[in-house]
Formats: structure tokens, C-alpha cells, sequence
């Protein structure tokens, strides 16, 4: 008998019947993912006999079998939802002669699909494929449906992150939630830095005093994994104020992330190490998120400073454009248009921990008007112009 190589094979494959001479060979368990496996256990739940075929190179890692039908089932588990380009070779497959062997076939996935690939099936009349997502410990058919009816509850995740320390994460964290408030929107904080500094500073939460007639808002601060034990809002627009070292962040959140503000500062010595900075944080967070658009964002402007700022600015903004050429999902947010203003009122934010007042955000007005106020509204402004967050703007909705 000559010496073959071991035979691999899935988990799925264990109870098959072994051939003759893979009696005598040695046996390598390939194995499934979680996901192919929770697939697997489910179409078995269906009645689907399931045989997986996955590490052969194949357009499908299943073959399902029921009522003499045989289908071939692709599961795909990736961060994003799956694209009309991603199952472009499945469809293909499905149509051409390779398939002859298969009544139709079945995409399953953990995240969706998206609005082109219903559209293209539709459009297309193509009824060998169905599709399925699978959640939890469901899955579920009517997916179109399912998927708009999710994106409709879904949070819209914006995270402030930078790897470099006490360059304002906490400060514009909270504040961005403030001004989101202040314009209606649904917000909660989620504290992922593990020195707890939001939670520190504002405890479960922070009330928006009542102004114009209208009611203050209530702003939660939540920490992952515990609860926050005063309400089970879900919110419209999660705020994350993240950990500076990268790996401290949940990398659940980190992928939840659709928009991610990066604060940096316009000071000489800074501006090649920011640049710099500004480069390794979005190499960090690109690691774990491919979609979320990132914002850099000036803090601590000394406004009055027009003609060092304007050079400093123009310094700046070179070095970013070699960034945003190649990753087109960045943005530097000219600080001519926004920027958050060095202000005393950011500056002693906090203080209440000091005279045992109950905290409150920088957006008093002192004179004529609140820096901070207009900044951070300004910001908002930008968000809704440079994203599609206004569409976003709906009620709490109760898990
Ligand atoms: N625009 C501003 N004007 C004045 N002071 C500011 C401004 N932004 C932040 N600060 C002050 O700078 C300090 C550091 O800010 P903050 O704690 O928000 O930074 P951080 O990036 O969250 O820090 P860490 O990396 O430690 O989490 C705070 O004392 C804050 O009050
Ligand atoms: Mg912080």
C-alpha cells in the first residue's frame, strides 16, 4: 500500500462511512467554523441531510439533501454584508453546466446581504438561489424583510478614538453626544476606555437641562458587559469613547463602528508625529473595520491664532491627503469649517468631581455664548452633510 497523505476531513464528515482505504490512512480533522457548524445543525434541524465539503475548492461548502433534492449551500461569515461581487461566481455556478448535479442553491449568511443582491435576484428572475441569514440560533428565509427590518433597529455606532493619550477622546466623546442630544437625537455613551474616565466623570449618565420648552435629555453611560441598572434604552446613535491602546477595545465595538472620529491638535511640534499618529490609528482601526469612515478632527484650536493656524493647517492637511489617497472612506475636517476651540469650559469640564456639584456638559453659556455649544453643534452639522446620519434621527426603539 503506498504511503498516502492524510486524509482530511470536517467535523460533519466524522460519522460517514470510511472507504477501504481510508481505513488505512491517517485521519486530519479539518475544522468548520462555528458558523458552518450552527448551519449545519440547523438545516439539520430541517430535516436537510448535510454532508460539508468545505477546504475542497468549491463555489459551496454544503451539500444538502431532502426529498431527492440535492442543493449546494454556501455559508459566508465576514464582517460585511455579502455583495452582489462576492456570489457573482456562485450565482454563475448555479446557471452553468458544473451544477448539473444540484436542484438550486442557498447563500447563507451571518450579516445580511446587500440591497443590490436582492435587487439583481429580483430583476433577474433567478429562483435557483435562495438566500438565508443566519442569527443566533435561527435562521431565517424571509431575509429580505429581515434585513431592512434590522437596519431599520440598528444603532449607528460612531467611535472617537486615537492612539496617542489626553488628546481629547473622553472630552469630545461625551460633548458629541451632548450636541447630538441637543438636536434631538437618541444617543448613549459607551465607556470602553478601562480607566472608566467617562464613567469617572459622569456616572450612569448625564442629564441635558431643559431649554427652548423642550425636556432635557437623559444621556446613559454604559459599560460593556454590565448593565447599566437605571434603564434598557436602546439608542439611535451609540457614542464610544475608546481605550488609547487599540487591543483594549472590544473588538465587537470596534467593529460595530460606522463612523470614527480621530482628534488630533494643530501645534508645530506635533504636526509631523501627528501625522504620523493619525497614520498608525487608522492602520489600527482598519485592522478590525474596513467600512466605518473616519473623520479627523482638530481639538484644542487656539482660534485666535488665524495666520500660524492657516500654515500649520495647510501643513497638515498635505500630509493627509497622501493618507485619503489611499483610503478613499477618510476625511480631514478642515478646521476653517469646524474645529473644537480651546476653551476654559473643556478645560475645567469636570470639575463638579472637585465641588460636588452633579455633572453636567461644557455647554453653559458664559457671556454672550458657549464655545463648546456652538462647536460641537457645528460637528454635528458636518456629520449630517458628510454622512447619511440624519436618516437615523428616529425615536428610542425597546429591545
Ligand atoms: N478643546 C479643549 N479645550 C480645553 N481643554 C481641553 C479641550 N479638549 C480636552 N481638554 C482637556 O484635556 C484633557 C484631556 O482630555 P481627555 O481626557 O478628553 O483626553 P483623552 O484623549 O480622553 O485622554 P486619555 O487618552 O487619557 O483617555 C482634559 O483635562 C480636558 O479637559
Ligand atoms: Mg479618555
Amino acid at each position: 500500500m503506498p504511503n498516502l497523505p492524510p486524509k482530511r476531513i470536517r467535523w460533519s464528515e466524522l460519522l460517514d462511512d470510511l472507504t477501504d482505504t481510508d481505513r488505512n490512512r491517517s485521519i486530519v480533522i479539518e475544522r468548520t467554523t462555528e458558523t458552518e457548524r450552527m448551519a449545519i445543525f440547523l438545516l439539520r434541524r430541517d430535516n436537510w441531510s448535510v454532508r460539508s465539503v468545505s477546504g475542497v475548492q468549491r463555489e459551496y461548502n454544503l451539500e444538502l439533501f431532502k426529498y431527492r433534492r440535492q442543493i449546494a449551500a454556501k455559508v459566508v461569515n465576514q464582517r460585511n454584508k455579502v455583495s452582489l461581487g462576492q456570489i457573482e461566481k456562485f450565482i454563475d455556478f448555479l446557471s452553468g453546466e458544473s451544477s448539473a448535479d444540484f436542484d438550486g442553491g442557498i447563500c447563507i449568511s451571518t450579516t445580511g446581504f446587500t440591497r443590490s443582491v436582492y435587487s439583481y435576484l429580483r430583476d433577474e428572475n433567478i429562483t435557483n438561489l435562495k438566500l438565508a441569514i443566519l442569527e443566533g440560533s435561527e435562521l431565517h428565509w424571509n431575509c429580505e424583510e429581515f434585513d431592512h427590518e434590522k437596519e431599520r433597529n440598528r444603532s449607528t455606532y460612531i467611535g472617537v478614538f486615537t492612539c496617542k493619550g489626553g488628546v481629547g477622546k473622553t472630552t469630545i466623546a461625551a460633548h458629541l453626544a451632548g450636541a447630538f442630544a441637543l438636536n434631538g437625537y437618541d444617543v448613549s455613551l459607551v465607556d470602553l476606555d478601562r480607566q472608566r474616565n467617562m464613567q469617572k466623570l459622569l456616572g450612569k449618565g448625564v442629564y441635558l437641562p431643559p431649554a427652548g420648552g423642550r425636556k432635557g435629555a437623559r444621556i446613559d453611560v454604559i459599560i460593556p458587559g454590565e448593565t447599566n441598572g437605571t434603564s434598557d434604552r436602546k439608542t439611535k446613535f451609540v457614542i464610544c469613547d475608546c481605550n488609547p491602546e487599540f487591543d483594549g477595545n472590544p473588538t465587537g465595538f470596534l467593529r460595530r463602528f460606522d463612523y470614527c472620529i480621530v482628534p488630533t491638535s494643530l501645534s508645530p511640534l506635533g504636526i509631523n508625529k501627528n501625522a504620523d499618529v493619525i497614520k498608525r490609528t487608522f492602520d489600527l482601526i482598519r485592522k478590525e473595520n474596513t467600512k466605518a469612515q473616519l473623520f479627523v478632527l482638530i481639538n484644542g484650536l487656539q482660534s485666535e491664532e488665524k495666520k500660524r493656524n492657516h500654515l500649520l493647517n495647510q501643513v497638515l492637511k498635505t500630509e493627509f491627503e497622501a493618507l485619503s489617497n489611499k483610503d478613499s472612506r477618510c476625511r480631514y475636517v478642515d478646521p476653517d469649517e469646524v474645529a473644537i476651540r480651546f476653551s476654559k469650559q473643556l478645560l475645567y469640564w469636570g470639575f463638579h468631581l472637585f465641588d460636588g456639584t452633579s455633572p453636567t456638559l461644557a455647554f453653559r453659556t458664559y457671556g454672550r455664548y458657549s464655545h463648546p455649544r456652538m462647536d460641537f453643534l457645528k460637528l454635528v452639522d458636518y456629520l449630517e452633510r458628510h454622512t447619511d446620519i440624519e436618516n437615523d434621527r428616529s425615536v428610542a426603539a425597546r429591545f
